[in-house]
C-alpha cells in the first residue's frame, strides 16, 4: 500500500468523523424519521433518501425563506419530507408528489407516525402529469426536486412557474461523482447536466451545487429566485 492511497483514506475517515459529529449536533433523528427509514427498509424500497444532514439544510433554507407553502417532487418513504412538513410553521403546507402508489402508502403511514399528517399530503401520480393541477396552490416558498433524473430541466421549468421572487429551488443528485457537470450519453446524467447548466446561467437565479452527501460525491443544487 503507498503512502498516498494511506493518506486517502485517513482522509475519508476524517471526513466521516466531520459527518458524524455534525450530524449529531445538528441533525439528530427522531422517532419519526426513524420509523420512516424502517418502513422504507420493510417495504423494500432502495435506500435513496437524503442523509440527516441535508435534511436539516432543507430546514434551514425553508426557515431562510419563510415557506408557509412547500412543493417536492419524489415522495420515497417520506424521509425527506418529514424534515421539510417539520420547517413549516403552523398552517404551512407540502405537498410530496409520488408515482409509486406503494412509496404513496407508506409516505401517508410515515406522516401520520411523525405527526405531520395535517400539513403534509402526498399526491400520487407523474409529477408532470400533476403539476400543472398545483398550479392554482402557487406560489411554493421552496420546491426540492429528487425524482427521476430525464426531466429535472422541465421540473425546472415547472419550479420557476411555481415560485416567487425569493423563493428556494433545491434539486438532489446534482454532483453524481462529477458526472452532473458533463456532457454524457446517459438519459439521467443529461437531464442533470442539463439542470446544472440552466441553474448556473439563468439571470433570474443564484445558484450552487453542493457536494453534500454522506461521502461528498454527490448532493444538492441550489438556486434562490432573485428577489
Ligand atoms: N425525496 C426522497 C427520495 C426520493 S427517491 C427522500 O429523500 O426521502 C425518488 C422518488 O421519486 C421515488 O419514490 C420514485 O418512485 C419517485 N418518482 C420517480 N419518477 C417519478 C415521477 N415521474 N413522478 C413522481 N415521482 C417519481
Ligand atoms: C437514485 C435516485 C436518487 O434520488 C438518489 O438520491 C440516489 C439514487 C437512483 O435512482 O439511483
Ligand atoms: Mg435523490
Amino acid at each position: 500500500m503507498s503512502d498516498n492511497t494511506v493518506s486517502l483514506q485517513q482522509q475519508a475517515q476524517i471526513r466521516k468523523g466531520i459527518e458524524t459529529d455534525i450530524g449529531q449536533l445538528f441533525a439528530v433523528e427522531d422517532e419519526g424519521l426513524q420509523y420512516a427509514l424502517r418502513a422504507a427498509k420493510e417495504g423494500g424500497l432502495p435506500e435513496i433518501q437524503i442523509s440527516p444532514i441535508q435534511g436539516k439544510l432543507l430546514q434551514v433554507l425553508a426557515a431562510a425563506c419563510h415557506a408557509r407553502k412547500i412543493l417536492e417532487i419524489g415522495s420515497l418513504a417520506g424521509y425527506s419530507g418529514i424534515w421539510l412538513a417539520r420547517a413549516l410553521p403552523a398552517g404551512g403546507r407540502l405537498i410530496t408528489l409520488e408515482v409509486n402508489e406503494h412509496h404513496a402508502n407508506i409516505v401517508r403511514h410515515a406522516f401520520s407516525k411523525a405527526g405531520v399528517s395535517d400539513r403534509a399530503e402526498v399526491r400520487v401520480g407523474k409529477a408532470l402529469d400533476l403539476l400543472p393541477q398545483v398550479q392554482s396552490e402557487a406560489p411554493f416558498d421552496l420546491v426540492f426536486i429528487d425524482a427521476d433524473k430525464p426531466p429535472y430541466p422541465q421540473y425546472l421549468e415547472w419550479a420557476l412557474r411555481l415560485t416567487r421572487p425569493g423563493s428556494i429551488i433545491v434539486a438532489d443528485n446534482c454532483v453524481r461523482d462529477g458526472h452532473a457537470f458533463h456532457k454524457s450519453e446517459d438519459e439521467g446524467l443529461t437531464g442533470l447536466f442539463e439542470y446544472n447548466q440552466r441553474i448556473a446561467n439563468d439571470p433570474r437565479l443564484v445558484s450552487l451545487a453542493l457536494p453534500m452527501d454522506d461521502d461528498y460525491t454527490d448532493g444538492f443544487a441550489i438556486a434562490v429566485v432573485r428577489p
